[in-house]
């Protein structure tokens, strides 16, 4: 299969910008890092748990030896994605951008980790596209909205329910949960311990570590 990192159509603004190949190819960097590189992309509502399953997945990822970075929707939007607010669109520019840094962190042999609430199923896909087969797996975070709405680690939901915060994912956003992701995890019940083990466990059994 041709690696999705070597090569680019010109999709550019201008017919003047021409891809320039690396030396180093993908493989390369992989292989020195002894890993499968490979985005894991965390959805779920806000307050499902991405950011803390996914902490606890790199803790373990880390002490296995594999090498790792872990993109989180409200840090980037600190910084890189500091311009876009929860309109539709800005949603999909959000996901767009940081479909594009994961496959640069997966193109460097990374395993990238991915909190966003991403809530539209196109972009998802349109990720999935980007980094090509077996270099993206969706991780559905599943915490039904109530519990959601009842742990409200930050006080948004009650801000969205007094109408204070407008377009809050869940109460007047959508969101689209996956149909078929390549990890589900149902996080009711469970510790964010078991929620990673569950997630390492899949990873093994899937052949990426
Ligand atoms: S996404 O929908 O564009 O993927 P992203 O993951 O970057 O969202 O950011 C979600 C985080 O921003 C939430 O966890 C929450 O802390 C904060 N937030 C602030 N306003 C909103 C809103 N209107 N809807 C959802 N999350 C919001």
């Amino acid at each position: 299969m041709k690696s999705p990192y070597v090569t680019k159509d010109n999709d550019s603004v201008s017919d003047d910008v021409v891809w320039h190949k690396s030396t180093v190819t993908h493989e390369q960097r992989a292989k020195q890092k002894q890993q499968t590189p490979v985005a894991l992309w965390f959805t779920g509502l806000s307050g499902s748990g991405k950011s803390t399953v996914a902490n606890a997945v790199e803790s373990k990822l880390l002490s296995l030896g594999k090498h790792s970075y872990l993109l989180d929707g409200d840090n980037v939007r600190h910084g890189l994605n500091k311009d876009l607010s929860f309109s539709d669109t800005d949603r999909v520019e959000n996901i767009r951008r940081i479909g594009e840094v994961a496959k640069l962190f997966v193109d460097s042999g990374i395993i990238v980790l991915t909190a966003f609430i991403s809530p539209f199923i196109a972009d998802r896909e349109q990720a999935r596209t980007l980094l090509s087969t077996g270099g993206f797996l969706e991780v559905f975070i599943d915490t039904p909205l109530p519990v959601c709405e009842l742990r409200d680690p930050k006080g948004l939901y009650k801000k969205a329910r007094a109408g204070e915060i407008n377009n809050f994912t869940g109460i007047d956003s959508i969101y689209e949960a996956p149909v078929s992701a390549d990890i589900h995890v149902e996080t009711e019940g469970k510790s964010v311990e078991n929620c990673a083990e569950e997630i390492i466990n899949q990873l093994s059994k899937l052949g990426y570590i």
